[in-house]
């Protein structure tokens, strides 16, 4: 689904991810080298490798904390996933500070000690981009999926209103098989057109999690861009797996050129 941290539709985090890569490679290799060689020089551009790529990393986490909270979608395999593709890069800047702080001075040749701790943030820096990829080749975060018909990626933040339905879209906001995702008291809610008129259901494939907004709807039945499980947008039922269990729907109505949507109290 479209990053919530995005420039003209590119997502901003895998764009600025291979800054701290190249530094922080950078600095490993200039200090391995530095140290076997005997140069100076090589190990002190290491130094400040390391520093340029620990600020990069911090930089480049932004984007990535705002993807990780607005856009994988929560109580999801790619929730799991994104939280160890997190802890995992924070522990690789985290080794490669404590390096630093333990050199104190680039022009201080860098012990055993410093290189394991780099050697090993080398390694998790590795595991954390190939979980990334994952993220976005499996996962599809940060994808701004389209198929035909579908329009643009629409998606509204509402407060409801208490006690009375809550106008979420106008009669004429959306085509038949466009969708749109409303986050509401802490849920998020597919907005749909159908033939028959609008309905709304959870923005969550019953299979692992996988946002139904982000997939496609043809004929009133929307697939999961996940694995593919089919569910029918009006009633929640299966379709097609591998999901078994429908998605929960709520009921809408359309008033005066308004489309309200109702969420059950308690
Ligand atoms: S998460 Fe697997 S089909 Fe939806």
């Amino acid at each position: 689904m479209r990053s919530k941290a995005s420039f003209r539709g590119h997502p901003i985090h895998p764009a600025l991810i291979p800054f701290p890569f190249a530094f922080l490679y950078g600095a490993f290799l200039f200090d391995l080298a530095g140290r076997v060689a005997e140069r100076p020089s090589w190990w002190t551009t290491g130094a400040y490798l390391g520093l340029v790529g620990i600020v990069a990393a911090l930089i480049a986490a932004v984007p990535g904390f705002i993807d990780y909270f607005n856009t994988v979608p929560p109580k999801s395999s790619g929730k799991k996933r994104a939280t160890k593709h997190m802890l995992v890069n924070l522990g690789a800047v985290f080794l490669f500070a404590v390096a630093w702080a333990i050199r104190g001075n680039a022009e201080v040749v860098p012990d055993s000690t410093v290189l394991v701790l780099e050697g090993i943030g080398i390694v998790l820096v590795t595991a954390g981009g190939w979980m990334g990829g994952v993220l976005v080749n499996r996962n599809q975060i940060g994808v701004d999926h389209r198929y035909a018909r579908a329009g643009k990626w629409n998606e509204l933040r509402i407060r409801p209103q208490t006690g009375q339905p809550t106008v979420v879209a106008r009669s004429d906001e959306l085509q038949v098989d466009q969708m749109k995702l409303i986050h509401i008291d802490g849920q998020r809610i597919v907005l749909a057109r159908t033939e028959g008129g609008y309905v709304a259901f959870e923005d969550r494939c019953t299979h692992r999690g996988g946002s139904l907004a982000g997939g496609v709807m043809i004929g009133g039945v929307v697939q999961c861009p996940w694995h593919g499980s089919q569910f029918e947008c009006r009633t929640g039922g299966v379709k097609a797996g591998p999901a078994e269990t429908p998605v929960r729907t709520y009921p809408v109505s359309e008033e005066s050129g308004q489309v309200k949507l109702r969420l059950p109290t308690g």
